[in-house]
């Protein structure tokens, strides 16, 4: 292949840079003249690159095979319309894109470098080719050159499955549009007051009694928001279907991060072992309806401690990512101030207040999770709640997830040396100027808004003008801001439908955050760009909220 247009005959950034559908936007861009169409058969050489970076051009060789009608093949052979070099200087996910009249040019230095450069390439090409469907016809690229890495290393989308369960299939299609949009981490909210989704083979009533509610309120575009009046489950994954959805997303560069809510959000599993619970005589039930409830697990008795490692045993083998997340949000400590063997161990302990057992409990569980190899992931509570022990909490180095008050808690654990991960939530707002990562959020005022989780509500533009890292962070700090994440509640979303209505497109402007320079983020630009993808999210059969696209020239 020859090589690439000397810069001199790019384009600064210009009306066609403006328009190309490339989301979230690179890094640097620069469109030049021309264009190149990909004739009816070629080949992805590969050259020496090993198996582990090769398989990406046989990956883009069969996409373009299933989408296209074009022949595309990956060869080692070194004359191919594509080639792909290694490039040592590259950053973790970072890659280089040349396409010229003769010719594409990728280079990276590791396999999910040339991940994202190719499906720049897809995301560059007509709608269908990164929605999967099949069309016959001309596939023209255009002339330009790309230097791109993401933002952040951290680029997230958490799924709550257990207000409302989502079956694996149902899960691949959110996974799809994190790919598309180069997210890298699926934060999977497995379990919570309202059902256990993740089978445990030691403890099968988690499944049974933890995965079914006697009722559930669900909200329908068509319908409106009513109760079933239903019994709603059991719904759960099995082993097997975790490790698919795992492996589902390895192929996509994207890591699966597990949650296990505790101490607090674990109705659940109170109700299928209430012997771990605060009062094991009670009566304990699934909940039906969202909020924070009181039946939190019993961190002063050692069998429930053991219970949780159980749990923990039996998800590390599953979930290879390094980080696990064990939740620890909007934990009441009424139960502990009101149990004989909690009480006990705060006089022992000689505690102040009864949030300190919950910070002894991180401590010893991420302790835990750290002989495992792995890293804990928590919500800020664990640093922000009032009489939260931060040295415990801190000793396994775990990472703060920011939810609220977000901007106050990740400056504070980055200030602590901890690494935090932003998704804000932020108050209600009656006029949406604020914005949040809470991408469930109700998204106008305007009357027959089906109303999503979550106070309040969350326009797009809102959502994609929130600054994740404020200007004003100290230098010494930016270090510990790790990424953002786009996080979904489902206390009333219970179809896919309703699901990809409120996610998209607040989940595009979150990758984007999690992609794109600070400084490259321009809304007005996102619009057309978000507005080209209507075809794709169509082509994919996508729901999604129309108000951003209407009143457009
Ligand atoms: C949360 O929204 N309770 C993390």
């Amino acid at each position: 292949m020859k090589h690439f247009l000397a810069l001199a005959c790019l384009l600064p950034l210009g009306l066609a840079a403006q328009t190309m559908n490339l989301t979230p936007k690179a890094k640097q861009m620069t469109v030049g003249e021309g264009t190149l169409t990909l004739p009816q058969e070629f080949c992805v050489s590969y050259g020496q690159l090993p198996d582990s970076l090769s398989i990406e051009a046989a990956r883009f060789a069969s996409a373009i095979n299933a989408t296209t009608g074009l022949k595309a093949s990956a060869r080692s052979t070194a004359d191919g319309l594509f080639t792909m070099q290694l490039d040592s200087t590259a950053s973790p996910e970072g890659y280089t894109l040349d396409i010229t009249p003769e010719g594409v040019s990728v280079k990276a230095g590791t396999s999910a470098g040339f991940y994202y450069a190719f499906q720049s390439i897809k995301k560059i090409l007509p709608a269908n080719v990164m929605a999967g469907k099949y069309a016959e016809g001309t596939y023209t690229l255009p002339v330009l050159s790309i230097q791109d890495e993401p933002r952040f290393g951290y680029r997230g989308f958490m799924l709550d499955v257990s207000r409302h369960f989502f079956t694996v299939t149902e899960v691949k299609r959110m996974i799809d549009l994190m790919a598309a949009y180069k997210m890298n981490v699926f934060h999977w909210h497995l379990t919570d007051d309202q059902g256990w989704r993740a089978e445990i083979k030691k403890y099968p009533k988690l499944t049974t009694i933890g995965a079914t509610a006697r009722n559930t309120r669900i909200t329908d575009l068509d319908l409106g928001t009513y109760w079933t009046n239903r019994q709603y489950g059991p719904f759960y994954y099995t082993q097997n279907e975790m490790r698919e959805v795992v492996e589902y997303c390895r192929e996509r560069h994207i890591i699966v991060i597990p949650e296990v809510d505790m101490p607090g959000h674990f109705t659940a599993a109170m109700a299928s072992y209430p012997e771990y619970s605060c009062w094991p005589d009670g009566k304990h039930e699934v909940c039906i309806d969202g909020g924070v409830y009181s039946d939190v697990m019993n961190v002063a008795n050692p069998q429930a401690i053991q219970f949780v490692k159980d749990i923990i045993d039996e998800l590390v083998d599953i979930f290879p990512a390094p980080y696990f997340h064990i939740g620890g949000d909007e934990c009441p400590t009424y139960a502990w101030e009101h149990n004989e063997q909690c009480q006990a161990l705060y006089k022992e302990k000689g505690y102040t207040h009864y949030r300190q057992l919950q910070s002894e409990f991180i401590n010893e569980i991420s302790g835990y999770l750290k002989s495992k190899g792995k890293r804990t992931i928590m919500w800020n509570e664990s640093i922000g709640a009032d009489g939260a022990d931060l040295k415990k909490v801190e000793e396994h180095d775990p990472i703060i997830m920011c939810w609220t008050p977000c901007q106050k808690d990740a400056k504070k654990a980055a200030e602590q040396g901890l690494t935090n991960i932003v998704t804000e939530y932020n108050e209600p707002t009656p006029n949406a100027e604020k914005g949040t990562y809470y991408i469930c959020r109700t998204q106008s005022n305007e009357p027959g808004e089906p109303k999503g989780p979550g106070y309040g509500n969350n326009t797009v533009k809102a959502c994609y003008n929130y600054v994740p890292v404020p200007a004003d962070t100290p230098e010494n700090l930016l270090p510990f801001y790790s990424g953002v994440q786009a996080t979904f509640w489902t206390e009333w979303v219970e179809n896919p439908r309703y699901l990809h209505y409120l996610a998209l497109p607040r989940l595009i402007c979150v990758a984007e955050a999690g992609w794109t320079p600070q400084e490259g983020k321009d809304w007005d630009d996102f619009l057309k760009r978000v507005t080209l993808d209507r075809k794709m999210l169509d082509l994919g059969g996508y729901e999604y909220s129309k108000h951003i696209f209407r009143n457009q020239k």
